[in-house]
Formats: structure tokens, C-alpha cells, sequence
């Protein structure tokens, strides 16, 4: 379904070539992974890492959707810069301040493209000693073989420029309720 005027409106009134996640498309999947992620932790108490920025919609409305004890904190990577295409060296800027040893790690991720970013990051977390690590990511691009910790995955997605739902295009579009192909 193309975005009505008052979705066009957010974009500032630059080209989106089309919505390829609608917010009801998006709201049912990340449904379906609340379940699978309260199935898979009949226990529970699991830290839920997000990766910011790009993370924070789509793990505050998983989050509401796992009935199980966690905990919240945060990671600062950046490998994009300004750019379209990964530089391919990941900076952290801040990292969770909670203790990650002898924990069940949940990352949750926006999208995964070379999987440069991921990858590095989970060499840092692994060497925190977590009791397990397992990564929640809405969009795959599948450009490269999944890492092994991906357990949960959205959707795969097209080789194509994507924002919305906290996707940015130098740092605009992230409010856009659904996902669309920047033109
Ligand atoms: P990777 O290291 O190449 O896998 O890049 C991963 C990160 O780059 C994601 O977490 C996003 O923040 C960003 N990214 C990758 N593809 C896109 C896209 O299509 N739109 C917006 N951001 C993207
Ligand atoms: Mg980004």
C-alpha cells in the first residue's frame, strides 16, 4: 500500500520509490518474534542489548511483546558515518553499563548488511563472557552467510537502500512508521 499524503509529509518531501514494509506487516512480525522469544526463554531474565541508534523503535516494540523477566541497555556502534556504504570500521561510542558476565544476551539489531558491524561487535561481547548470545535482527540483507548467533530475524530484505522504523538516511527518516526504498 503507497504511504497517504500525511506519511509523504514526514519524508520532507523527498522521493520514497516505495513502502516495502507497511506498519501493520511490521507490527504482526514483530508479534510473532515476541513469541518465539518468550518461547525460547522459558526462563527469562535476559539482557536485551540494542544496538542505537538504528534499533530503538523496533526494540521498544518487540520489548512489550516478550512476557518474560529482562533487562534493558544499549550499545553505541558506528561504522556509517554519513555515507550509504560501510566504511567498515566499527566505533563504539558507549557501552552497556550493566554487567554482561553469566548473562543471557539478547542483540537486537536493525538490519544486517556486510554483517561487518555484528561481527565485530559480537567478537566484544564474547569476550564479556555472556552465558549466552544471541542476535533478534528485524532485516537481513543476506549479503553475506548469517552469523551463527542470528536466531531471530524479521525479514529478509531487498538489496536496496531502506529507512524508517529507525533506518536513517543521514540521520533523517527514522520516525517513518513504516519501511520504504529511499529513491
Ligand atoms: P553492516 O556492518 O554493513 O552490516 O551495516 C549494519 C548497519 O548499517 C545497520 O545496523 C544500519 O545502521 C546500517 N545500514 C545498513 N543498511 C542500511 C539501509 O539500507 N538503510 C539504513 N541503514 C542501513
Ligand atoms: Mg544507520
Amino acid at each position: 500500500m503507497p504511504p497517504g499524503p500525511d506519511r509523504l509529509a514526514g519524508t520532507g518531501g523527498r522521493p520514497i520509490r516505495s513502502v516495502v514494509f507497511s506498519e501493520a506487516t511490521l507490527a504482526r512480525r514483530v508479534e510473532e518474534l515476541g513469541r518465539e522469544i518468550t518461547a525460547a526463554y522459558p526462563d527469562g531474565h535476559l539482557l536485551v542489548i540494542g544496538l542505537l541508534k538504528g534499533s530503538f523503535i523496533f526494540l521498544a516494540d518487540l520489548v512489550r511483546r516478550i512476557e518474560r523477566p529482562l533487562q534493558i541497555d544499549f550499545l553505541v556502534a558506528s561504522s556509517y558515518g554519513m555515507a550509504r556504504t560501510s566504511s567498515g570500521a566499527v566505533q563504539l561510542r558507549y557501552e552497556p553499563a550493566l554487567a554482561l558476565e553469566g548473562k543471557h544476551i539478547l542483540v537486537v539489531d536493525d538490519i544486517i548488511d556486510s554483517g561487518r558491524t555484528m561481527t565485530e561487535l559480537l567478537d566484544w561481547l564474547r569476550r564479556r563472557n555472556p552465558k549466552s548470545l544471541s542476535i533478534c535482527a528485524l532485516l537481513d540483507k543476506q549479503l553475506a552467510p548469517p552469523p551463527k548467533e542470528l536466531r531471530f530475524l524479521g525479514f529478509t530484505a531487498p538489496n536496496a537502500f531502506l529507512v524508517g522504523y529507525g533506518l536513517d538516511c543521514a540521520e533523517d527518516f527514522r520516525h517513518l512508521p513504516y519501511i520504504a526504498d529511499l529513491d
